[in-house]
C-alpha cells in the first residue's frame, strides 16, 4: 500500500498566498482607481509563485498532492540548471520590459495576442516534455495509488489533462498568431470563409476529442502528435473566418484558452499555483468575452462561427461624399461649448491614435472654470481594447467621477448642450439601432444625436471606423464636423477658449 504524504505545508501556504494575491489583483483591476494596487498584487503573487517553485526544485521538495517524488540524481535540479533558469527569466523579463515600455497603446491588442501565443506554445512544449519523459514530470508516481504498483502505467486522468493541455495550448498558439497578424495589419481583417468550413471544423474538433479519449488507453506517439497537429490546424481554421470587428472578443477568448491550457499543465506538473492561476485567467477571460459579446450585442456562438464583418467594406464612406454637411472651426466649437451647461465628451479610437487625452483634459478644465459641467461617456468597446479609453483618461488625470459607462450616461445626452465626439465613430452610429443590414446592427451605441449639438472631430469625411461603415450622423442638421487631427483640433480649441 502507498503511504499518502501531504504536500509540504510551506509550499502549499506560499502557493495559497500567491493565489490570494492573484484574486486581489483581479479585484483591483476592476476599477481604474484601484488598478495600480491590483497590478502590485499580481506582481507580488507572481514573484511568490516563481520563487517558491525555484526553491521547491532547488531543494527537491515534493510538489505533488499525494506522495514525495522518487527523486533520482538525474531528475534533481543542480545549481547549474538553476542558473540557467534564472538567466532565462532575466532574458524573458528584459524583453517583456522593453516591449511593454515601447508599445503604443493602440497596438496593445496585438501585443496581448502575441503574448497569448507564447502561453499556448509553452503549454504545448510542457505537454510534449511530459509526454516524452513522464518520469521527470512525476506522472508515473502520481498514479501509483490508483494504478497499482506498476510504476510505468500512467493514470488516465493525467493523460487526459496532458491531451487537453496540448490541444488547448496548440489552438491558443495558432489562433493567437492569426489574431496578431489580423490586428497588426499583416493580414486582411476581412473574414476568410472556406467552403464547408463548419463541417471541416466540427470534424476536426470531433477527431481531436476522440483522439484525446483514445490517448488514455494508447499512449503511442502518433496519437499525441496527431492531437497536437490537428489542434494547431483548428486554431488556424477557427480564427481566419472571424472578421476584424469581432477580434476583441477573440483576443479575450484566446486569453481564456491560455488560462485553461496553463491549468491543465498545472495538473500535469502537480503545481497548485499554476492550476489556480490558470483557472483564474481562464474564467476571467471567459467572463470578459461574455461581457464584450453583450456590449456588441453578439452571441458568443456567432462570434466563434465567424463571418461577421464580411459585408463591412461594401458600405464604406462612398455615397456619403455627395451629401451636404456642416464644417466648423475650433473657434466655433469653443464658442458653442463655453455657452453650454452640460458637455458630454465621447472619446474613441481616434483620440488614442492622436494621443489627444492630455489636451482634452486641459480643454475640460477650461470649460469647468467657465462653469460648464463636463462628463465623459465611455462605450465598452470604444478604441481597440477593453478599458482603452479609461486607461488613457486616467493617464491624463481625468477625475474618475467624471467618467461614465454607456448605461449610466446614455439617458443624459437628451439634456446635453454639446456632445463632443473625438475620434469615435462606430460607437455613436445610429445604424446599429435602425439598419438591419449594417454589420454593427444590434450593438448598443451612445445616443449622441440626442444632444442639442454634436461636434465630430475626425480627419476626413471619407475615413470610416473599425466596422468600415459610414455614419449618417455626420450629415444631420445638429452636427458640426471639426475636420483635423484630434490633438491639433483640441489644442486649437484650448487656445480659442483662453
Ligand atoms: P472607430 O469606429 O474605429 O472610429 C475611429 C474614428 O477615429 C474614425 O472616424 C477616424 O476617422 C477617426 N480618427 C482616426 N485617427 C484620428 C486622428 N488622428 N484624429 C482624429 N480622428 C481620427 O472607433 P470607435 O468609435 O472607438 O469604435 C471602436 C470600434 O473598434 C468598434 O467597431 C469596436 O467593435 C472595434 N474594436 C473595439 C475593440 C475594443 S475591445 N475596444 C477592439 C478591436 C476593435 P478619420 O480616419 O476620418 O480620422
Amino acid at each position: 500500500m502507498h503511504e499518502v504524504v501531504p504536500v509540504n505545508p510551506w509550499v502549499a501556504l506560499a502557493y495559497l498566498i500567491a493565489g490570494v494575491c492573484f484574486i486581489l489583483a483581479l479585484r483591483g483591476l476592476s476599477s481604474p482607481a484601484s488598478s495600480r494596487r491590483g497590478n502590485r498584487f499580481g506582481m507580488a503573487g507572481m514573484a511568490i509563485a516563481v520563487v517558491t517553485t525555484l526553491i521547491v526544485h532547488g531543494l527537491g521538495f515534493d510538489l505533488t498532492f499525494t506522495e514525495p517524488r522518487a527523486l533520482t540524481s538525474t531528475l534533481e535540479f543542480d545549481p547549474a540548471s538553476l542558473i540557467e533558469i534564472l538567466i532565462a527569466i532575466a532574458i524573458g523579463a528584459g524583453i517583456g520590459l522593453v516591449v511593454a515600455r515601447r508599445i503604443a497603446m493602440t497596438a496593445m491588442p496585438q501585443l496581448v495576442a502575441a503574448f497569448h501565443s507564447l502561453v499556448g506554445l509553452a503549454a504545448v512544449l510542457v505537454a510534449a516534455a511530459a509526454f516524452l519523459n513522464p518520469q521527470a514530470f512525476h506522472i508515473a508516481s502520481v498514479i501509483t495509488p490508483i494504478a497499482g504498483p506498476n510504476i510505468v502505467s500512467i493514470f488516465p486522468v493525467s493523460r487526459i489533462e496532458m491531451g487537453l493541455g496540448v490541444a488547448i495550448g496548440a489552438i491558443t498558439f495558432s489562433g493567437s498568431v492569426i489574431a496578431f497578424l489580423k490586428l497588426n495589419g499583416n493580414m486582411s481583417g476581412a473574414p476568410i470563409l472556406l467552403p464547408g468550413r463548419h463541417i471541416i471544423n466540427l470534424g476536426t474538433l470531433a477527431a481531436i476529442i476522440g483522439l484525446i479519449a483514445y490517448f488514455t488507453t494508447d499512449q503511442s506517439g502518433w496519437v499525441f502528435w496527431t492531437v497536437t497537429a490537428l489542434s494547431f490546424l483548428i486554431g488556424f481554421l477557427l480564427i481566419i473566418p472571424i472578421g476584424g470587428a469581432d477580434m476583441p472578443v477573440v483576443v479575450s477568448m484566446l486569453n481564456s484558452y491560455s488560462g485553461w491550457a496553463a491549468a491543465a499543465m498545472g495538473f500535469t506538473l502537480g503545481n497548485t499555483a499554476m492550476i489556480i492561476t490558470g483557472a483564474l485567467v481562464g474564467s476571467s477571460g471567459a467572463i470578459l468575452s461574455y461581457i464584450m459579446c453583450r456590449a456588441m450585442n453578439r452571441s458568443f456562438i456567432s462570434v466563434i462561427a465567424g463571418g461577421f464583418g464580411a459585408v463591412a467594406d461594401t458600405s464604406g464612406g462612398g455615397q456619403a461624399i455627395d451629401r451636404p454637411w456642416k464644417r466648423g472651426s475650433a473657434e466655433d466649437a469653443a464658442f458653442l461649448m463655453e455657452q453650454a451647461e452640460l458637455v458630454i465628451i465621447v472619446p474613441g479610437y481616434g483620440m488614442a491614435v492622436a494621443q489627444a487625452q492630455h489636451a482634452l483634459r486641459e480643454m475640460a478644465d477650461q470649460l469647468k472654470e467657465k462653469g460648464v459641467t463636463v462628463k465623459y461617456a465611455i462605450h465598452p468597446v470604444a478604441g481597440r481594447m477593453p478599458g482603452h479609453m479609461n486607461v488613457l483618461l486616467a493617464e491624463a488625470n481625468v477625475p474618475y467621477d467624471e467618467v461614465f459607462e454607456l448605461e449610466d450616461i446614455n439617458s443624459e445626452f437628451a439634456q446635453a448642450d454639446v456632445a463632443f465626439v473625438i475620434g469615435a465613430n462606430d460607437v455613436t452610429n445610429p445604424a446599429a439601432k435602425t439598419d438591419k443590414s449594417s454589420p454593427i446592427y444590434g450593438m448598443p451605441v451612445l445616443d449622441v444625436e440626442k444632444a442639442k449639438t454634436v461636434l465630430f472631430v475626425k480627419r476626413s469625411m471619407g475615413g470610416v471606423g473599425y466596422a468600415g461603415v459610414d455614419n449618417e450622423l455626420f450629415y444631420r442638421d445638429n452636427t458640426m464636423m471639426l475636420l483635423a487631427d484630434a490633438k491639433k483640433m483640441v489644442e486649437e480649441i484650448v487656445k480659442a477658449l483662453d
